[in-house]
C-alpha cells in the first residue's frame, strides 16, 4: 500500500463516524510536508494550474501559489508553499469532480503576509453537505490538514468563512491544495453556493411577555437638569392598567394618573428616589426609581427607542415619524422603556436669511410634531453634521451650533444625533481636531435650555470611547454603519472588547441600530436577513454591552419574534442596569465566546456565544467570571430557573446562536 492510500482509507473511516468531521490531525507533519514541494502527489493534480478565474474572493486578487495581497509565495505559519490557493474570506470557489476524483488534500491557514493577523473557519462541502471543517484558525497557527474523500462526488465547494469577527486581514490559503483523480477532470466553476444558507434557520424557543400580569419596566435611574423641561412615560404592562402613582416626586414635576406620564420641571439638583405604582388587573405593583437632577446627568442608562434610519433613511417623513410613535405604544415597546423617536439624516433644507435652520416639506411643522410624540410620554431626536452638509448632502451645522441647538430645543427635541460627515478637521489638529467640533456643540446644547441626549457619531476615529465622554457624548459610534448580515454583525459586536473600560452611566459606546424586524434603508423593506439565532445573537452582545438600544425596523409591521426579541424585560434589564458596568469578553476558544458584566444586585450577566457554523456546547466557568462555589442560574432568554450549578454551566448553542443568563446570588438588599 503506497502512503496516500493509507491515509486515504483512515479520512474514509473517519468520515463514517457520525459528528467525526475529516479534519486529520494525526501524520499531519508527513502530508504538510508532502503538499509543500513542486511536484503534485502521484495521480493527484494541484488546484491552482487550474483557471482560477471563478473562484470567489472578499477581498485583492486570487492567487496561483501566491498569497492574496502582495502576491508573495504561500507562507503559514512560517512554513512555505510552492502551490496552493491564495485567497480572502468570504470566499466560495467550485470545483466540478464529475464523479472522477477519489480524494482532496489541502494544507489551510492564514498566510504570513498579514504578520498573524485575521481569523477565519475553512470548509469543504460535498453536494451540499459539510464534510471538513478546520475549526477557527487565527493568523500564526500552523497549517492544518484537511483530507476529504471525494468518491462519487459530483461538486466540491471550498469555502473560508470570517471567523466571527468580520473579515479584515483574512489572507486565506488553500496551501498544497491537490486532488487525486483518473485523466484531468478537475474544473474550477463558479458556485451560487452562499455559507449564509447552510446556517440553519431555526426559531428558538424564547419567553414571551406575560400580558395578563401588571409590572413596571425600564430604567431604574433617570436623570434631568433642573430647571429644564421633563417628561418620563412610566412603562408598564398587563391588563387594564390605572392609577399611575409616585410617591416623593421631587418638586416641580407631576404624573398623570391615568397616563403614567411624568412631566415637568425639578426644581433643585438632587437624588431623589421615588416609588412608582400601578394598579391592574393582574394586581398591583411598585418599583423605585431614581430621579438624579443635575449638570450632565442625562442618558443615566443606554438610551432605548427608535431610529429612522436602517428602516427608512431618505424616505422618512413626518407621517412616518407620527406612525413610529404611534406603533411604538400600540405594539407594546413603550411599555418596556422604549422612549426615543430619533429622525435621522433627510429632514433638513436649507437656512433662512438669518441662517435659522429649515425643515424640508417633508417635515411641515416640527415643533407641532414634538408635541405628537411628546403627548404619547415619548421623546423626540433628530440629526445634523458638524461640517457644512450631512452625509445625505444636506445643510450641517457648522458655524451654527449656538443657533441649531436653539432651535432644536424651541421644537422640543430630546436627542441628538452629529455625524461627522463632511466635517474637515483643521491640518496638523491630531486628536483635538477630532473632539473640537463635538466640544462645540456639546457647549451649544448645554446652553439651549433643553435636556437633549447627545450622541456623537464619527465611526470611532481617534479611539473615541477614549474622549467622548470628555467631549460631552452621552454616547459615541464606536463603528461604521451595520448591515443586516452576520458579517457586519459579527464583526462589529465581537470587536467591541476592550471599550467596556471607557464607558458607564452618562456615557456608552454604541456599536450602531439595532438590525431585527423589517430594516431597508430606503422605501422598500425586507425582513432583516439574519438568521434567529442571529439576532439572539444580537440583542445578546447589544444588552451585555450596555449599547444604546435604537429599534431600526417598522414598528407598525412587526413581527411576534422580533417584539418577543426586544421586550424581554430580563434581558432589558441587563441592558438597563444601573451599575453601568458592561460586558468584556472573558473566555474566547475554538469558535465560543463568553461575555460578562457585574450587575448591581451582585449578580453576574453572562452571554455564551457561537461563532460557528456547527451546533456545539458552550461553557462559562466560575473562575472566567470571579465567582465560585454553587451558583444559582437563570436563563434569561427562557426567563427559568436552572438551579444551583458548581463550578461551571455547559450550554447547548446553534451555529452562530447565543444563550444569556444570570448567575449568582443578589445581595440582601
Ligand atoms: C452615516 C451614519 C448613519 C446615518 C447616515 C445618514 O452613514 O453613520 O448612521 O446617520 O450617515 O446619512
Amino acid at each position: 500500500m503506497n502512503k496516500w492510500f493509507n491515509r486515504l482509507s483512515l479520512s474514509v473511516f473517519a468520515a463514517s463516524l457520525p459528528g467525526i468531521l475529516t479534519t486529520l490531525t494525526f501524520a499531519a507533519e508527513t502530508n504538510i510536508q508532502d503538499l509543500a514541494g513542486k511536484d503534485a502527489p502521484t495521480g493527484a493534480v494541484w488546484l491552482d494550474t487550474q483557471d482560477l478565474s471563478a473562484v470567489g474572493s472578499g477581498w485583492g486578487v486570487v492567487g496561483a501559489g501566491k498569497a492574496v495581497g502582495g502576491g508573495s509565495p504561500l507562507s503559514i505559519n512560517g512554513r512555505k508553499f510552492v502551490h496552493g490557493i491564495g485567497t480572502h474570506a468570504e470566499s466560495v470557489a467550485g470545483v466540478d469532480l464529475k464523479k472522477t476524483a477519489s480524494r482532496f488534500l489541502a494544507a489551510v491557514g492564514l498566510d504570513d503576509e498579514t504578520s498573524n493577523g485575521g481569523s477565519v473557519i475553512f470548509q469543504v462541502w460535498i453536494d451540499n453537505v459539510k464534510k471538513a471543517d478546520s475549526g477557527l484558525m487565527r493568523g500564526g497557527d500552523a497549517p492544518k490538514l484537511l483530507d476529504v474523500d471525494l468518491t462519487g462526488a459530483d461538486r466540491m465547494v471550498l469555502v473560508v468563512t470570517d471567523g466571527g469577527d468580520g473579515n479584515a486581514s483574512d489572507h486565506a490559503d488553500w496551501a498544497g491544495a491537490a486532488v487525486f483523480a483518473t485523466g484531468n477532470p478537475v474544473k474550477m466553476v463558479a458556485s451560487d453556493f452562499k455559507v449564509q444558507d447552510m446556517v440553519p434557520n431555526v426559531m428558538p424557543v424564547i419567553a414571551s411577555c406575560d400580558p395578563a400580569k401588571t409590572s413596571i419596566n425600564g430604567p431604574r435611574i433617570v436623570g434631568t437638569t433642573p430647571g429644564n423641561p421633563f417628561i418620563f412615560l412610566v412603562p408598564a404592562t398587563g391588563a387594564e392598567l390605572k392609577d399611575f402613582s409616585a410617591k416623593n416626586l421631587p418638586a416641580g414635576l407631576k404624573i398623570d394618573s391615568q397616563t403614567g406620564i411624568i412631566t415637568g420641571s425639578v426644581e433643585k439638583t438632587g437624588t431623589y428616589p421615588v416609588t412608582l405604582s400601578v394598579n391592574g388587573k393582574g394586581g398591583s405593583v411598585s418599583r423605585k426609581l431614581v430621579i438624579e437632577a443635575g449638570n450632565h446627568k442625562l442618558a443615566r442608562t443606554p438610551p432605548m427607542g427608535w431610529n429612522s434610519w436602517n428602516c427608512w433613511a431618505g424616505a422618512i417623513d413626518d407621517a412616518k415619524v407620527r406612525a413610529a410613535a404611534d406603533a411604538m405604544v400600540k405594539s407594546g415597546l413603550a411599555a418596556h422603556g422604549y422612549q426615543y423617536i430619533n429622525i435621522d439624516d433627510c429632514w433638513e433644507k436649507e437656512r433662512d436669511p438669518n441662517g435659522d435652520i429649515l425643515p424640508n416639506e417633508k417635515f411641515p411643522d416640527m415643533k407641532a410634531l414634538a408635541d405628537y410624540v411628546h403627548s404619547k410620554g415619548l421623546r423626540l431626536g433628530i440629526y445634523s453634521s458638524p461640517g457644512p452638509w450631512t452625509c445625505a448632502g444636506f445643510a450641517g451645522s457648522l458655524n451654527h451650533e449656538e443657533q441649531d441647538a436653539k432651535t432644536y430645543a424651541k421644537w422640543g427635541m430630546d436627542y441628538l444625533k452629529y455625524d461627522w460627515c463632511s466635517y474637515v478637521a483643521e491640518k496638523d489638529s491630531g486628536l483635538e481636531g477630532l473632539k473640537k467640533p463635538y466640544k462645540v456643540m456639546d457647549k451649544a446644547l448645554d446652553n439651549c435650555g433643553r435636556d437633549i441626549v447627545y450622541s456623537l457619531c464619527q465611526y470611532g476615529m481617534g479611539n473615541v470611547w477614549e474622549w467622548g465622554e470628555e467631549a460631552g457624548g452621552n454616547c459615541w459610534r464606536t463603528t461604521g454603519d451595520i448591515t443586516d448580515t452576520w458579517g457586519s454583525l459579527s464583526a462589529i459586536g465581537f470587536n467591541q472588547n476592550g471599550h467596556e473600560k471607557f464607558a458607564g452611566p452618562g456615557h456608552w459606546n454604541d456599536p450602531d441600530m439595532l438590525i431585527v424586524g423589517r430594516v431597508g434603508w430606503g422605501p422598500n423593506l425586507h425582513p432583516t436577513k439574519l438568521k434567529y439565532a442571529e439576532q439572539i445573537t444580537h440583542i445578546t452582545l447589544w444588552s451585555l454591552q450596555s449599547s444604546p438600544l435604537l429599534i431600526g425596523c417598522d414598528m407598525s409591521n412587526i413581527d411576534k419574534f422580533t417584539i418577543d426579541l426586544l421586550t424581554n424585560d430580563e434581558v432589558l434589564d441587563v441592558n438597563q442596569d444601573p451599575l453601568g458596568k458592561p460586558a468584556g469578553r472573558v473566555a474566547d476558544s475554538n469558535g465560543i465566546q463568553v461575555w460578562s458584566r457585574p450587575l448591581l444586585d451582585g449578580t453576574y450577566a453572562v452571554g455564551i456565544f457561537n461563532t460557528g457554523m456547527d451546533t456545539v456546547d458552550g461553557t462559562v466557568k466560575w473562575s472566567e467570571i470571579g465567582i465560585q462555589g454553587k451558583q444559582p442560574v437563570r436563563d434569561l432568554w427562557v426567563k427559568k430557573d436552572l438551579g444551583d450549578c458548581d463550578g461551571q454551566y455547559t450550554v447547548s448553542l446553534p451555529a452562530h446562536g447565543a444563550a444569556m443568563f444570570r448567575i449568582g446570588r443578589p445581595n440582601k438588599d
